[in-house]
C-alpha cells in the first residue's frame, strides 16, 4: 500500500464518528412487535449465537468452500420460493491466518464472499420479486481495516495479518459491497443494509487457541450482551415499517450511524465488485 492512500483515509476521520458510535453502542435498540408469519426468512449461520435464535429448516453449506456456497445460491436461485428477508449472518474472527481450499483468506472468504456470491447470484431474481430486505450482519470491527480494504491484496500474499486487520478488511468489504448492490436494487423494491448486532456472547472466536478462548470466555463475555437482543433488532430491520424503503445504510443495532471513511470509498467499491467477481469465477 503506497503512502499516499494510507493519508487519504487518515484526513477523512472524523471524532465525532467514534463518539457517535460510543453513544449508540449504549442506546437501547428500538423494537418491532409486528406478525411476520408465513413470510420467508433466509439466514446464514443459523447453528449458533444470534443466527441461533430463530427456528428454521436448513441447508448445509460450509462457507469456507466456494462450491458449497455457489450450490446454496443455485437452490434458491431455482426454487419458486419468494423471499421476504435474506440475512446474511455467518461471520468468523480468527487470529491466524488461514487458507480456504479455494485459496482465499478464511475470514475474508466466509465473511465477505459467501454473502457477496448470494447476494450477487440472487439479484436478477430478487429484484425481480421487487420486496426483499437483504441485511447483512456486520461489525464496528470493520472500523479495523483503518487504511483500507487492500485492493493490492486481497488475499493477504504481501501485506501482514492480523486477527482485528483481516476481520475488519472482511467487514468493510460487505459495506462497500452494499453501495453497488443499493444502486442495483434502486427503486426496485429490495433494499440492503448492513447492521452491527452488539457486542454479543456467542460462540464467535472460539475456533481460536486456548490463550484467546480464556480471555474471551473469563474476561470479554463478562461485558457482553445476549444474542436475543441483536436477533430482536434483526426481526426489527426485516420487519419494521420505520425502516421501510431505507437501503444502502449502516446501522448499529437499530440506530443509523456513518461507518468509517474506507468503508464510504465509492471508487474501491467499484474496482472490489469487478475484483470480486473475477476471483470467485462469477459471470
Ligand atoms: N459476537 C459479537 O460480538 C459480534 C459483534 C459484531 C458482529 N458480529 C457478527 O455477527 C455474526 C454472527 O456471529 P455470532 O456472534 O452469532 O457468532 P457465532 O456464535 O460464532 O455464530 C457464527 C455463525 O456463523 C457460522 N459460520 C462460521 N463459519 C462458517 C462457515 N465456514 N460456513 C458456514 N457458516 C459458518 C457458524 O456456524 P458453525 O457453528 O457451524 O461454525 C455460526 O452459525 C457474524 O457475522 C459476526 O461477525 C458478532
Amino acid at each position: 500500500m503506497t503512502g499516499l492512500s494510507k493519508i487519504k483515509y487518515l484526513k477523512q476521520y472524523k471524532l465525532s464518528n467514534v463518539f457517535a458510535m460510543m453513544r449508540n453502542n449504549r442506546k437501547k435498540p428500538e423494537v418491532c412487535n409486528d406478525d411476520f408469519k408465513g413470510r420467508l426468512v433466509i439466514i446464514t449461520g443459523a447453528t449458533s449465537g444470534i443466527g441461533y435464535q430463530v427456528e428454521c429448516d436448513y441447508k448445509i453449506a460450509d462457507f469456507a468452500r466456494l462450491p458449497d456456497v455457489r450450490k446454496v445460491g443455485k437452490e434458491l436461485l431455482e426454487s419458486d420460493l419468494e423471499i421476504d428477508v435474506l440475512i446474511h449472518n455467518a461471520g468468523l474472527y480468527s487470529t491466524k491466518k488461514i487458507y480456504t481450499e479455494d485459496g482465499n483468506e478464511l475470514v475474508f472468504q466466509v465473511n465477505y464472499l459467501g454473502s457477496f456470491i448470494l447476494n450477487y447470484m440472487l439479484k436478477d431474481k430478487l429484484k425481480a420479486q421487487g420486496k426483499t430486505r437483504i441485511i447483512l450482519v456486520n461489525s464496528e470491527g470493520h472500523r479495523f481495516a483503518v487504511f483500507g480494504i487492500g485492493l493490492y491484496d486481497l488475499k493477504y500474499e504481501k501485506r501482514r495479518h492480523s486477527g482485528l486487520g483481516s476481520y475488519g478488511v472482511a467487514k468493510t468489504g460487505q459495506l462497500l459491497s452494499i453501495i453497488k448492490f443499493a444502486e442495483y436494487f434502486e427503486d426496485s423494491g429490495v433494499t440492503i443494509n448492513a447492521v452491527h448486532p452488539g457486542d454479543v456472547k456467542s460462540n464467535m472466536g472460539l475456533n481460536n487457541g486456548r490463550l484467546y478462548r480464556f480471555f474471551k470466555t473469563k474476561i470479554v463475555n463478562r461485558t457482553l450482551k445476549s444474542p436475543e437482543r441483536s436477533a430482536t433488532a434483526l426481526y426489527y430491520h426485516g420487519v419494521s415499517k420505520e425502516v421501510e424503503g431505507i437501503s444502502g445504510k449502516f446501522f448499529n443495532l437499530t440506530t443509523e450511524e456513518e461507518p468509517a471513511p474506507p468503508a464510504l470509498d465509492r471508487d474501491v467499491a467499484e474496482e472490489l465488485w469487478h475484483k470480486t467477481i473475477e476471483l470467485v469465477g462469477l459471470e
